[in-house]
């Protein structure tokens, strides 16, 4: 032992700690090619794969689930994806000529329907019957609102598309953004699950990159819903409990409420600043695909700006990987989070703690589904337990409760949290607009029952 006074009353463990470069990711969860379990399950679900304004007149070649594959747009509009390579001779498609109602290959001109049914083998003998013998494999598309999504797997369990209450509002003008990090999914779709990041990373580890309020540490709690989760960040502001109420359905769809709200007077059941969902590229690249909802009164202050949302970018701090190293070494962001876990992040070198419930939860269930699904166990969709739309929750309520004097203001959060997250769940009974009326007299009410103990 050394007796340098540097390093008396230190304790250096590094040379005891070199296992962990020896830990391993876990396969069961990252893993999401054909025929691995993760792969599976999201081959149970629509995901969003592209963005409108990334198919023009020539095929596109993405890869999603670890497949390589080409979307385009057939000369009626139609859209199609199929399989990467022709399967005649493994010609990549990306080379195809477009035509109304399908794909030719340009090798040997052998055509495609949508579907992937062989229509023309120009160059073969009219007596051939290859093209009745095999065929190209291709996946059922649906295009909304500049959003493209894909449904993977069986089409004997394919369900129907999962239509949320937030996918068509009244004032809500919806702007698609498309990007990529080169990273395993779940750590890009755990920081939704993970409340308290936004305390240190976004408020106090440099500066405030989205609103002074969220230094304050929030209370939070989780809720099951029949199917999917939520949860509720509750904070005091003043006179003002402020509820964030988070969406979450596995496999990886989350909303979260306004970016940049002020909580400084009432608001009742305002609803999501986004709808996002995690796609794997592969298993070490991903892609997140969401909407950004602009609704009038969401931003009083102006902080957002609709025009720099789209592919490759969003309006909110540090999602992509757009600033020079050293600005994200000085201020990083959320990309810089995930990413920097590493290809794939190793959850045996993680210690998780009190903060970590949210995300310990995501894997709990995750591991949990897949292992019904190993076991030859039905899994649950949203539309196994909602007829669309489905209602979801993510988004502000904001209610005037002072301090109450002489009582334990963060007990006070927790039950107007229950209450709130119990008043939303009451409210799917309802549908549209009725719905929305029916949960925000509700939050009313019991906004107003709190005057009425204190008049007593
Ligand atoms: S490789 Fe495509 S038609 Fe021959
Ligand atoms: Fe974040």
């Amino acid at each position: 032992m050394s007796n340098d006074p540097r390093y008396t009353g230190r304790n250096f463990r590094g040379h005891s700690r070199q296992e962990v470069w020896q830990t391993q990711s876990d396969p069961l969860l990252s893993e999401v090619g054909p025929g691995k379990p993760c792969g599976e399950f999201f081959r149970r679900f629509w995901l969003p794969i592209a963005l409108t304004e990334q198919v023009g007149e020539l095929p596109l070649r993405i890869r999603i689930l670890g497949e390589d594959l080409v979307l385009f747009r057939e000369k009626l509009g139609e859209l199609g994806l199929v399989h990467l390579h022709c399967c005649h001779r493994n010609m990549s498609l990306e080379f195809g000529i477009v035509e109304e109602g399908g794909i030719r290959c340009s090798y040997h001109g052998w055509k495609y329907a949508l579907d992937g049914t062989i229509l023309e083998t120009p160059c073969e003998p009219p007596a051939s019957q290859v093209k009745n013998k095999t065929c190209l494999g291709a996946y059922p598309v649906v295009e909304y609102k500049g959003m493209i999504f894909s449904y993977m797997g069986p089409m004997e369990l394919c369900p129907p598309f999962p239509f949320m209450d937030t996918f068509d509002e009244e004032g809500d003008v919806m702007i698609p953004y498309l990007i990529e990090s080169p990273c395993n999914w779940l750590q890009v779709m755990e920081n939704a699950w993970d409340p308290y990041h936004v305390v240190y990373l976004h408020t106090k580890a440099v500066r405030t990159q989205f609103i002074e309020a969220f230094a304050e540490m929030p209370k939070i709690q989780f809720h099951e819903r029949d199917y999917g989760d939520f949860y509720t960040n509750t904070r005091r502001v003043e006179d003002i409990i402020w509820i964030r109420v988070h969406d979450l359905f596995l496999p990886s769809f989350t909303q979260n409420g306004g970016h940049f709200p002020i909580p400084d007077k009432s608001r009742y059941f305002g609803r999501c600043g986004l709808s996002r969902w995690v796609t794997p590229i592969d298993d070490t690249s991903t892609m997140v695909i969401a909407w950004r909802h602009f609704r009038e009164g969401d931003d009083p202050k102006g902080l957002t700006d609709p025009n720099e949302v789209g592919l490759g970018k969003t309006d909110f701090y540090g999602q992509s990987g757009d600033r020079d190293y050293e600005t994200r070494q000085k201020d990083p962001g959320d990309y810089d989070a995930w990413v920097s876990q590493g290809p794939i992040n190793i959850h045996q070198r993680e210690n998780l703690a009190f903060t970590d419930r949210g995300v310990a939860k995501v894997r709990r269930k995750l591991r949990s589904a897949l292992n019904d699904l190993s076991g030859g166990k039905d899994i649950q969709r949203p539309s196994d337990v909602y007829e669309n739309p489905i209602p979801t929750y993510g988004g502000d309520t904001m209610l005037n409760i002072p301090l109450q004097a002489g009582r334990d203001d963060a007990a006070i959060q927790k039950i107007v949290a229950l209450k709130v997250a119990e008043i939303y769940q009451s409210g799917d009974k309802y549908t549209g607009q009725e719905r929305k009326a029916f949960i925000v007299k509700e939050l009313r009410e019991y906004e107003q029952s709190w005057v009425n103990e204190n008049s007593d």
